[in-house]
C-alpha cells in the first residue's frame, strides 16, 4: 500500500459542485443478501486539517468507523436550529472547512477472486457520510458523495482489479454545497458515522427489488408482487419463495394472489419471510401485507381509520452524536413500544435502515423523511426569521433540482420495502415551489404505493395528507370542522407569502388541504417539563375525524456528556462547545432524557395515547377501546381499593375498537380506587404483565374525613422569651414565621409564589414569563409583618409580599392552631386587585427548608411521576416511598420540576431527625428538593446543581401549567393561574 495521499487538483472544488456527487449508482433496496459483504468499520488512518484541498492535513492518527470526528476529538460540534453556521453564500462555502482524510489498506479477499474472474462486480457502499466526500483507490479518483444520510455506492471493480493490497482514501469535509440543503436542527457533526463494506457483487445477482403487499379487509386474502431488478434495471429472472404462505412463484411483478393473510399493523405487526433467489444470489425479505389509503378525509389502514400516536426522532447519542449505534435503535423502539406509541416520524432524514427493520418487527407506522432541510434561507443571523433568502433557496432554485430529486429517489428506494413505512415526506422546512414539487412527484413515481406529504405545501395543492406544526388547539378544531376562520386563513396565507410564492387573495377559503386528512407533523414540543395539553390535543382525534393524530417534537434530548469549567460532569447544549453562533438548549427537547431515560413526559404521552381510554369515577371505569383492528382480549384488568398495594383481578369485557362500556367496580367506602390494565402475554418489546394504562378516582369527601385530624385538645399560644411564640411543638419568631417544630429547626418558611421559570417560559419563547416574573421580583419577594396577635386558640399573622420597585404583592393571612402533637395552618393569599391581568402568578404555595435534610420520602398522593395542571397523565393515587433524588427530574436545563399532586399525607424521615408528618386533607402539591429553588434558577445545567444540606419542601396549591411555548402554544386558559385568592391548609407535626 502507498502512504502517499492522493494528488490534488486545484480547480476540482467538489464540494461545491452542483449537481452534487460523481460516479455513484443509482440508488436501491438496502437488502439482506447471501452474497458476500466485507465490512470496513473499525480503526482508520485519520488526519485533519482545515481546508478541504487537503493541502493544510496534520499528522497521521487514528479514529474510528464509524464516528463523527467531533466526538473523537478533533474539531467541536456545533448547534444551531435554524440559521446556517456558515455565510450563506451559495453554492460556496468557506475556505476554512474542517476536512478529515481518512486512509485504510484495502484487500478484497481471496475467496472471491473466482467470483470476479467470472464477472463478478465490487461495490463500496457508504451508509452515511457527513457532509460530502471524495473517494480515492490507490491515488485514483472514484467518486463523490452527495447526501449525509443516504446510502451510497461505487462500482470499485477495475480500481481493485490489481492483486495485493490496495490503499483507500476518503476526504470528507465538513461544509458543502449540502450543507445548504442539510439544515436540520440538530449538532452539526462529520465524518463517516455509518458503516462502510465492500460488496461482491455475483453475475446473475439482484442488485434491487421492490415488493408491493396488499391486503383486502373486506375478503381477508392478500396480493403480492414483487419485481427483481439488474444494476441497469432491467428485471432478472428470480424466483420468490415465501413459505408460511406454500407461496412459489417468479418474481416477475406479476400480481399473485396469495389466499388468506394474516395483515401486518402496528397493533398486529404479523410479517411473513421470504426469500427471493436468482440462483447466484438470495436475498430475504421480511413481508407485511397491508393497505394504506387516503379516503377523502380519512387515512386508512388496512381499511381502519388510522390515528397517530406518535413522535419525531432523531438518531442521537450523549457520547457519539448521531453516529449509528445499534443499542440505541432496540432501545427506543422498545420504549416507544412500552409507552404506547405507534407511530414515528424519522425526522429529519432517513434513519439508519436497522431502526426501520425494527419498526417492522414492533410494529411502529412510520412517515419515512428524506434528508432535506433549508430552514436557513428563512432566517438571517442579523434580521432573524423573516424570509429573506426565500427566492433564492432551494425549493425555487432550479440549480438545485436535480441534484434534490436524485436525493428523492436514492432514499425513497433504499428503504421502499419495508410494510412499516406508510407514508414519504420529502424533507422538512424547506419553504416550497416547483422544486419541491417535482420531488413530490419523484416520490410518487420511484413508490406509487404510498401517500406523500410534506408540511410546507402548506396548502396541500401537491402532497396527499395535509399536516401543520405546532398548532394550536383552536387552529385544529378548525381544521376538524373543515372551516378556517378569516384570521387563521390570513396566517396561512402569509405563511405561504413568507415563502416568496405569490399566493392569491381567499387561497386559503377552501384549499385543497380540508378535504384531505391532517396531522400535526410536529406539536406538544416536549421541551424541559412539559408539553402540556397532550390530553386536549388528543382528544380532539376522537370527536374530528379529519384529525389523525400526529408527532410530538422530539424523541430525545441531544445533550452530550461533557464537563463545565467547573469540573461538573454535565450534558452539554449549544454554547458549551466553545461556539459563537448557537441555539442554546433548545437541542434539548425530547421525551427521554439523553441517557434515554424517560422523562415524565414521556409517561404523560402514555397515559394520552393509550390504546384503551380509561376514566374511573364512584363505582364504574369506563372504557375506550381506541384500537383501529384489536379487542381487549389481550388485557386484563385489576383495581386497588383506598390506595393499598394489593390489586383484585376485574372482569374485562371483551370490547370491539371503537366500542366503549362501563366497568362496575367493587362497591363499599372507598375514598381511592385505581384500576389499570395490564398485558397477558409478552408481545414484541412489550413483556407480560406490562402495565398499558392506570387510572384513580378520589373521593375528596371521604378522602378529607380520613385525613383529617380531629379530636386533639387544643393548645394554646404563647409567647417565648425570645419575643416570639409557641404553638403546641411550634416555634414562631417575633415576626410570626414558623421557626421550629418540636426538635426540628424550620428555616425560610412562608407564602412562595415563586417556582423556576420551565423552558416554555424562557427569552425567545411565545410566552416570555420569565423576563416579567424576574423583572418584578417574585423570585425575591419581600415580606412585612403586619399583625401578630392570639384568637382565642390561634395564632393569626397578617403579612404583606410586595415586590421592589412595585406596589404589587399579596396580603397574606395564616391562621395557626396546636395541639400536643402538632400545628395546621390555614393560609389565604390574597395579591393585589389591580394585579395585571395578562402576568399570571408562577405558583400559589409555601416553601420551608430543614436542616436536619431528610433524604426519604413518603407520600400518599398521585405519583410516581411528576404533575403539573397541564400534564401528570398517568399518575394514580397510592401510597409510595421515595429517595429524595427520585423526586428530582434531571432536565438538562434546571427549572421547576417534581411536584407530586394532590398530596394529602407525607412522612420525610431521614438519619439525623425526627421526621416530619405533613397532612393536607383537600389535597395539595408538594414538591422535595435538596436545593432551593434559587439554585435551581440560577444554574445552567443539572450537573451544576448543589444540595445545600437542607431538605426544600414546597406546598402548592395552585400552579401556573406548564404549555408548550417553547415552540407552540401557551397553556391554555385553563391553566393559566391569574392572581386570584386562594385559601389552603395543612397541618404539620413532628413525629419520633
Ligand atoms: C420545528 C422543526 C424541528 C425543530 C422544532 C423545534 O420547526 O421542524 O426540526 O427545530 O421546530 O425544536
Amino acid at each position: 500500500m502507498t502512504t502517499a495521499l492522493p494528488p490534488t487538483d486545484p480547480s476540482d472544488r467538489w464540494w461545491e459542485a452542483l449537481p452534487a456527487g460523481k460516479n455513484r449508482l443509482r440508488g436501491r433496496a438496502h437488502l439482506r443478501t447471501d452474497a458476500p459483504e466485507l465490512s470496513l468499520d473499525g480503526s482508520w488512518d485519520f488526519r485533519y486539517g482545515t481546508r478541504a484541498d487537503g493541502s493544510d492535513l496534520g499528522e497521521v492518527g487514528r479514529i474510528e468507523v464509524p464516528g463523527l470526528w467531533q466526538f473523537q476529538g478533533h474539531g467541536a460540534p456545533q448547534y444551531t436550529n435554524v440559521i446556517y453556521p456558515i455565510p450563506r453564500d451559495v453554492p460556496h462555502v468557506p475556505d476554512e472547512n474542517p476536512t478529515g482524510h481518512y486512509s485504510r489498506p484495502l484487500a478484497v479477499p481471496e475467496e472471491w477472486a473466482q467470483d470476479l474472474a467470472s464477472g463478478a462486480r465490487l461495490l463500496l457502499r457508504f451508509q452515511g457520510v457527513d457532509s460530502a466526500a471524495k473517494i480515492w483507490i490507490d491515488g485514483a479518483e472514484i467518486g463523490v458523495t452527495a447526501g449525509s444520510r443516504l446510502t451510497q455506492e461505487f462500482d470499485v471493480t477495475e480500481a481493485l482489479s490489481a492483486p495485493g493490497e490496495h490503499r483507500l482514501d476518503v476526504r470528507v469535509v465538513q461544509w458543502s454545497v449540502n450543507t445548504y440543503v442539510e439544515d436540520q436542527d440538530m449538532w452539526w457533526a462529520s465524518g463517516i458515522f455509518r458503516s462502510v463494506d465492500l460488496l461482491l457483487r455475483p453475475v446473475g445477482g439482484l442488485h434491487d427489488l421492490v415488493s408491493v403487499t396488499d391486503f383486502d379487509p373486506a375478503s381477508g386474502r392478500g396480493t403480492l408482487q414483487v419485481s427483481a431488478y439488474d444494476r441497469d434495471g432491467a428485471p432478472v429472472a428470480a424466483r420468490l419463495e415465501v413459505p408460511a404462505l406454500g407461496l412459489s412463484a417468479s418474481a416477475d411483478g406479476s400480481v399473485l394472489e396469495v389466499g388468506t393473510v394474516r395483515p401486518w399493523s402496528a397493533e398486529d405487526p404479523q410479517l411473513y419471510d421470504a426469500t427471493v433467489s436468482t440462483g447466484a444470489e438470495t436475498v430475504s425479505l421480511r413481508l407485511g401485507f397491508r393497505r394504506v389509503e387516503v379516503d377523502g378525509e380519512i387515512f386508512r389502514i388496512n381499511g381502519e381509520r388510522i390515528v397517530f400516536r406518535g413522535v419525531n426522532r432523531h438518531e442521537a447519542d450523549p457520547v457519539v452524536g448521531r453516529t449509528q449505534h445499534l443499542g440505541n435503535q432496540d432501545l427506543d423502539v422498545a420504549l416507544m413500544k412500552q409507552h404506547n406509541l405507534n407511530a414515528v416520524r424519522t425526522s429529519h432524514y432517513p434513519p439508519h435502515q436497522r431502526f426501520l427493520d425494527l419498526c417492522d418487527e414492533a410494529g411502529l407506522y412510520v412517515i419515512c423523511e428524506g434528508d432535506f432541510e433549508t430552514h436557513g434561507f428563512h432566517a438571517d443571523s442579523t434580521w432573524g426569521e423573516d424570509g429573506t433568502g426565500a427566492a433564492e433557496g432551494p425549493a425555487q432554485n432550479p440549480l438545485f433540482e436535480q441534484s434534490l430529486i436524485e436525493r428523492t429517489d436514492r432514499f425513497v428506494r433504499r428503504d421502499r420495502h419495508h410494510p412499516s413505512i406508510v407514508m414519504w415526506s420529502i424533507g422538512n422546512e424547506a419553504a416550497s415551489g416547483p422544486v419541491t414539487e417535482a420531488m413530490v412527484a419523484q416520490v410518487r413515481e420511484t413508490d406509487p404505493t404510498r401517500p406523500v406529504i410534506y408540511e410546507q405545501d402548506y396548502s396541500a395543492s401537491y402532497v396527499d395528507v395535509f399536516s401543520l406544526m405546532y398548532s394550536s388547539i383552536e387552529e385544529s378544531e378548525q381544521i376538524g370542522r373543515r372551516a378556517l376562520s378569516p384570521e387563521y386563513q390570513d396566517k396561512l396565507t402569509a405563511m405561504l407569502r413568507s415563502f416568496a410564492l405569490e399566493v392569491p387573495d381567499g387561497a386559503f377559503a377552501n384549499p385543497p388541504a380540508l378535504s384531505k386528512p391532517f396531522l400535526w407533523i410536529e406539536y406538544a414540543h416536549a421541551m424541559g417539563n412539559g408539553a402540556g395539553s397532550l390530553k386536549e390535543y388528543m382528544e380532539l382525534t376522537e370527536r374530528y375525524p379529519a384529525l389523525h393524530g400526529g408527532f410530538i417534537w422530539e424523541w430525545i434530548d441531544h445533550g452530550l456528556e461533557t464537563t463545565d469549567a467547573e469540573g461538573n460532569r454535565i450534558y452539554g447544549y449549544g454554547g458549551d462547545f466553545g461556539e459563537r453562533l448557537h441555539d442554546g438548549n433548545f437541542v434539548a427537547d425530547g421525551l427521554v432524557l439523553p441517557d434515554r431515560t424517560p422523562s415524565p413526559a414521556l409517561l404523560d404521552a402514555k397515559h394520552h395515547y393509550s390504546p384503551v381510554g380509561l376514566v374511573v369515577s364512584a363505582g364504574s371505569a369506563r372504557l375506550t377501546n381506541r384500537y383501529a383492528f384489536s379487542d381487549l382480549g389481550h388485557l386484563r384488568a385489576e383495581v386497588s381499593l383506598d390506595a393499598q398495594a394489593s390489586w383484585q383481578e376485574l372482569e374485562l369485557p371483551p370490547l370491539a375498537p371503537g366500542r366503549s362500556t362501563e366497568l362496575a367496580l367493587p362497591g363499599g367506602d372507598h375514598a381511592a380506587v385505581t384500576v389499570r390494565l395490564l398485558t397477558r402475554q409478552a408481545q414484541g418489546p412489550v413483556p407480560a404483565g406490562h402495565e398499558v394504562v392506570a387510572a384513580s378516582h378520589v373521593d375528596a369527601d371521604r378522602l378529607r374525613a380520613a385525613v383529617e385530624v380531629t379530636g386533639t385538645a387544643p393548645a394554646s399560644p404563647r409567647p417565648a422569651a425570645d419575643g416570639g411564640w409557641t404553638l403546641g411543638p411550634a416555634r414562631f419568631d417575633d415576626l410570626g414565621r414558623l421557626v421550629g417544630l418540636g426538635e426540628l429547626e424550620v428555616e425560610s418558611a412562608g407564602v412562595d409564589l415563586y417556582r423556576a421559570p420551565v423552558d416554555n417560559e424562557r427569552a425567545r419563547t411565545r410566552y416570555p414569563l420569565e423576563a416579567r416574573w424576574r423583572r418584578i421580583g417574585l423570585d425575591v419577594a419581600r415580606r412585612r409583618l403586619q399583625e401578630l396577635r392570639t384568637e382565642g386558640e390561634a395564632l393569626v399573622v397578617r403579612s404583606r409580599i410586595g415586590l421592589d420597585g412595585s406596589a404589587l404583592g399579596a396580603d397574606v393571612l395564616e391562621r395557626w392552631r396546636g395541639d400536643g402533637d402538632g400545628v395546621e395552618v390555614e393560609v389565604t393569599v390574597t395579591p393585589v386587585d389591580f394585579w395585571p391581568t395578562d402576568l399570571p402568578l408562577p405558583r400559589i404555595g409555601w416553601t420551608f427548608a430543614l436542616p436536619s435534610a431528610p433524604d426519604r420520602v413518603e407520600y400518599e398522593g398521585f405519583g410516581p411521576h411528576e404533575s403539573y395542571p397541564d400534564t401528570g397523565g398517568g399518575t394514580t393515587f397510592a401510597r409510595r416511598t421515595a429517595a429524595l433524588a427520585e423526586l428530582q427530574v434531571p432536565y438538562v436545563f434546571p427549572q421547576e420540576n417534581g411536584n407530586r399532586a394532590g398530596v394529602v399525607r407525607a412522612v420525610l424521615s431521614g438519619p439525623s431527625a425526627p421526621a416530619l408528618e405533613l397532612r393536607a386533607p383537600e389535597g395539595l402539591g408538594l414538591a422535595v428538593r435538596p436545593w432551593s429553588t434559587a439554585e435551581l434558577d440560577r444554574r445552567a445545567h443539572d450537573g451544576a446543581l448543589r444540595p445545600d444540606g437542607r431538605t426544600w419542601v414546597t406546598l402548592s396549591a395552585a400552579l401556573q401549567g406548564v404549555g408548550s411555548a417553547a415552540c407552540g402554544p401557551a397553556p391554555l386558559p385553563q391553566y393559566v393561574l391569574g392572581a386570584r385568592e386562594q385559601s389552603f391548609r395543612f397541618r404539620l407535626a413532628p413525629r419520633a
